[in-house]
């Protein structure tokens, strides 16, 4: 599994023993029984290496401090989600839905996809992907092979709503289709108060649909700063700010309507619990890293991603960027307990994912 994981297995028993005692070491059960994962190339591990896309990363350097190496996430080692699945005790990552096989679907499926959206089109100039659409479509197959593998229809609901379903999804939509009006049409079509809305209204039905599935447990995040990428920086500019403010202020757009759906969905469905995720590292944590340049040498792909075979920076762990959008698996793991543990109402509300966990 992880880098960490695998250290641990090599210290001595007496220590393997004690650290079992002290923590919740590997053997521990994980605190949900299954975890499922929805997104984009934040959360891919490997289910767009054999679609025809540019947005695909399954050589190197990608992967290159990964116990497997390449296998598709847009990290040097992990990416956020990963370091979650760690924190919630699993013994292994989630499968991606490409490769998913045999008992390991009980534990979670990941269905991630690069460059996909909340909208079908998003990210169809870079090629294939599999949209959220179609992600829930896929999660419909798993749940028929669970109930295959249970026998019992009422003991795979019973599973089913103990488990956490995150969803990470919506930065595409700007990046890799309003703001793009090349390819695009939405930015003609709405104005940015009008995109969010429709954006958060199809969001809303597709929650609709996992909760419709069995869904009770749902980690919702908010888009990130999008307009402090390199990539963002150098296609748009920044007119003299830190990031190019537009695409973050359409992030805020979408954002602030998905807080109060996130509140209202929690008042609506009172058998399911719901929390809005942004998690930022604190502004101390930022002053050690690098910000303003990537790790990788940055051209391939669709000019955002690491260029195949080269060289990467040797101090990886300084860096917030590993390519030019997205972050190193250092910068994952602040977001990963962010997530996970924070106590701030802007980054986890109204539960962060420890909370989340263990509601009943
Ligand atoms: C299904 O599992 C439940 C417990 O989850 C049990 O009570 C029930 O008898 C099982 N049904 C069948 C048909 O095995
Ligand atoms: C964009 O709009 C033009 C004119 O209305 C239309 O011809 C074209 O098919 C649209 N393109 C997309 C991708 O929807
Ligand atoms: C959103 O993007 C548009 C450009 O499409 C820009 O004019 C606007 O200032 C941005 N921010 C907001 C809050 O609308
Ligand atoms: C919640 O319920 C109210 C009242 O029935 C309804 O107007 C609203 O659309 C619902 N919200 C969601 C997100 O389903
Ligand atoms: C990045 O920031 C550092 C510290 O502010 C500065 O010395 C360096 O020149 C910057 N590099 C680039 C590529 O802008
Ligand atoms: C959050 O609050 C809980 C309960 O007050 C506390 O135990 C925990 O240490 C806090 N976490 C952080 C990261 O401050």
């Amino acid at each position: 599994m992880a880098s960490k994981l695998k250290l641990f297995w090599m210290l001595p028993v007496s220590f393997l023993l004690l650290s079992n005692c002290l923590h919740n070491g590997a053997n521990a059960a994980p605190q949900v029984p299954c975890y499922f994962i929805f997104g984009d190339s934040l959360s891919d591990n490997g289910n767009n290496n054999n679609l025809k896309t540019l947005a695909k990363v399954n050589y190197l350097p990608y992967g290159i401090d990964f116990p497997e190496g390449p296998t598709g996430r847009f990290s040097n080692d992990r990416n956020m989600q990963d370091v979650i699945v760690e924190y919630l005790g699993f013994q292994n990552y989630m499968p991606p839905f490409a490769r998913a096989q045999g008992r390991s679907i009980l534990k979670g499926v990941n269905y991630a996809s690069g460059s996909a959206g909340i909208r079908d089109e998003s990210g169809k100039q870079l090629g294939d992907r599999i949209p959220l659409n179609e992600q829930l479509k896929n999660h419909k197959i798993i749940i028929s092979r669970i109930r295959q593998i249970l026998r019992n229809d009422t003991s795979t609901r019973k599973l089913l709503n103990q488990c956490i379903y995150s969803i990470q999804i919506g930065s595409n939509d700007y990046i890799n289709n309003y703001f793009v009006p090349e390819f695009y049409n939405t930015s003609r079509q709405y104005t940015p108060e009008q995109y969010a809305a429709v954006l958060v209204e199809q969001y809303s039905h597709q929650i609709k649909v996992l909760y419709g599935h069995g869904a009770r447990k749902f980690a919702l995040y908010g888009i990130g700063l999008i307009g402090c990428t390199p990539y963002a920086i150098s296609v748009y500019g920044t007119n003299g700010s830190p990031c190019v403010d537009k695409l973050n202020t359409n992030a805020t757009l979408f954002n602030e309507r998905l807080m109060p759906l996130v509140k209202e969905l929690n008042t609506n469905l009172t058998d399911a619990k719901f929390t809005y995720l942004n998690p930022s590292p604190s502004p101390q944590d930022v002053l050690s890293f690098v910000t303003n340049s990537t790790c990788c040498e940055v051209g391939g792909g669709g000019g955002e991603l690491c260029v195949r075979n080269s060289k990467p920076c040797s101090d990886r762990s300084r860096f917030v960027f590993w390519d030019a959008v997205h972050p190193t698996d250092a910068w994952n793991e602040l977001l990963a307990e962010s997530a996970y543990r924070t106590n701030s109402t802007s980054e986890a509300h109204p539960f962060n994912i420890q909370t989340l966990a263990k509601l009943k």
